[in-house]
């Protein structure tokens, strides 16, 4: 996919503010500080569109960008920062849940995972929750230029066994670095898919 143009239409804390729903929809999340920023930059080639941070926390709002006037890609807060308070977790979770629950144009959640961890229980319990749920999701590795490609493959093959424990077949994945544009093709591919059907 071609991307045209990109551009950031509004941030919001209020599900009833968000855009009308009337175009297809793709929602970025993982734990603070993976990369969800980082990686809409690097898919949409615009430097500084979602505000990224070496500080985890940095996105706090439901942010979504307009691709080609055709599509949405929403930037999320991560879930998972150890320095908030017990209550503004328990904000996040009731917010974002809803917003990801009751969005009736989310064609899918991409769950961005750090390439270099083990498996990590808050992700494979986010990811059991979407099952839950009924919500289609696939999983995005980040940070693959971090490390080698055989790490990469290790950590990304523990995940996806560790979410057999949950599922019967683990969902489609990506494997990117938004510093080498890893994984770029793959995943506007998917989405492209999508958006055809
Ligand atoms: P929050 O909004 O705080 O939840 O964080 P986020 O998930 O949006 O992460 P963000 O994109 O702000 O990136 C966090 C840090 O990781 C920044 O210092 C980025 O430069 C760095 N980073 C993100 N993606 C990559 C990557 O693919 N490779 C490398 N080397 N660094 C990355
Ligand atoms: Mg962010």
């Amino acid at each position: 996919m071609v991307i045209k143009t990109a551009d950031f239409i509004c941030s919001n804390t209020q599900i009833s503010r968000l855009p009308l729903p009337l175009k297809p929809e793709y929602a970025f999340i993982g734990r603070s500080n993976v990369g969800k920023s980082s990686l809409i930059n690097m898919l949409t080639q615009k430097k500084g569109l979602a505000k990224t941070s070496q500080t985890p926390g940095k996105t706090q709002l439901i942010n979504h960008f307009l691709v080609n006037d055709n599509w949405y890609i929403v930037d999320l807060p991560g879930y998972g920062y150890a320095r908030t308070s017990k209550s503004n977790k328990e904000d996040w979770n009731k917010f974002i849940r809803t917003y990801l629950d009751k969005r009736e144009s989310l064609q899918c959640v991409m769950v961005l995972i750090d390439s270099r961890l083990d498996p990590q229980k808050i992700d494979l319990e986010f990811c059991n929750w979407l099952g839950e749920k009924g919500l289609s999701f696939v999983t995005v590795f980040t940070k693959a230029d971090k490390q080698g490609s055989i790490k990469t493959d290790q950590s990304v093959a523990k995940f996806r066994r560790a979410l057999l424990g949950y599922f019967e077949e683990a969902p489609p994945y990506f494997v990117t670095s938004s510093e080498t544009m890893m994984g770029r093709d793959e995943v506007l591919g998917f989405i492209d898919d999508i958006n055809k059907n």
